[in-house]
């Protein structure tokens, strides 16, 4: 049966549920110093991750991004993003910098999370750290891609798996599928490690 979270978001329209702070919070803590720099997240949602690298004193120059130009209500009003940059569009086809950013940090659409790795080394020169299933390492085409040239340094498997959250309010369906951080770094061409991440709960 298919998992009720994966039925609201394709009902949506668009992949619009939220990582809860659980599912992040645990990688700013593995490696703090990923996140002390400059941080792109392009499918930002309402920019939580972004915010709570604020939220530990982290004040570099950040940007925020979505294909929904309803995020920008989001980010206008939390305080953590007043000094952050905005971008509204899609990241793969519309997004312009001429900056260079030491990380990102993203939870991106499933069918286009390896497109946006391969964006990201326009423009990230330290670590790509991008949200999917454990199942994403599977299939004979991202497999060849994952082994060999993505610069695939990490797979941090999370020990709990998240409760995606919606803006209706209602809690979201428990998630069948275990979730993991792929942290790519541009240019490394070793095999990945694999380590764990466990929250504080
Ligand atoms: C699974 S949600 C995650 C949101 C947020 N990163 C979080 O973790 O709470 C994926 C987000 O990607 C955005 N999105 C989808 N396609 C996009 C694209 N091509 N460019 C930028 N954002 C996109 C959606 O609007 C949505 O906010």
């Amino acid at each position: 049966m298919e998992n009720l979270n994966n039925i609201r978001a394709k009902n949506s329209g668009r992949e619009l549920f939220r990582t809860p702070r659980y599912a992040f919070e645990p990688l700013f803590d593995y490696a703090p110093e990923w996140f002390s720099g400059t941080i792109i997240d392009p499918s930002a949602g309402d920019g939580r991750m972004v915010a709570l690298a604020v939220d530990r004193g982290n004040t570099h120059l950040h940007l925020v991004g979505d294909i929904s130009p309803d995020e920008r209500a989001r980010w206008n009003t939390n305080p953590l993003l007043a000094g952050v940059e905005q971008y509204v569009g899609d990241y793969l086809t519309d997004f312009r910098t001429e900056d260079m950013f030491d990380t990102m940090i993203t939870n991106p659409p499933f069918t286009k999370a390896q497109a946006f790795v391969e964006r990201a080394k326009e423009h990230v020169d330290g670590h790509i750290c991008i949200l999917q299933s454990v199942a994403w390492m599977g299939t004979q085409k991202r497999s060849r891609w994952l082994q060999n040239g993505s610069g695939l340094r990490w797979v941090l498997n999370l020990a709990r798996r998240p409760r995606w959250e919606f803006d209706d309010g209602l809690p979201g369906a428990s998630n069948i599928w275990d979730f993991a951080w792929y942290v790519f770094e541009p240019g490394y061409t070793g095999r990945p490690e694999v380590d764990w991440l466990f929250d504080a709960t």
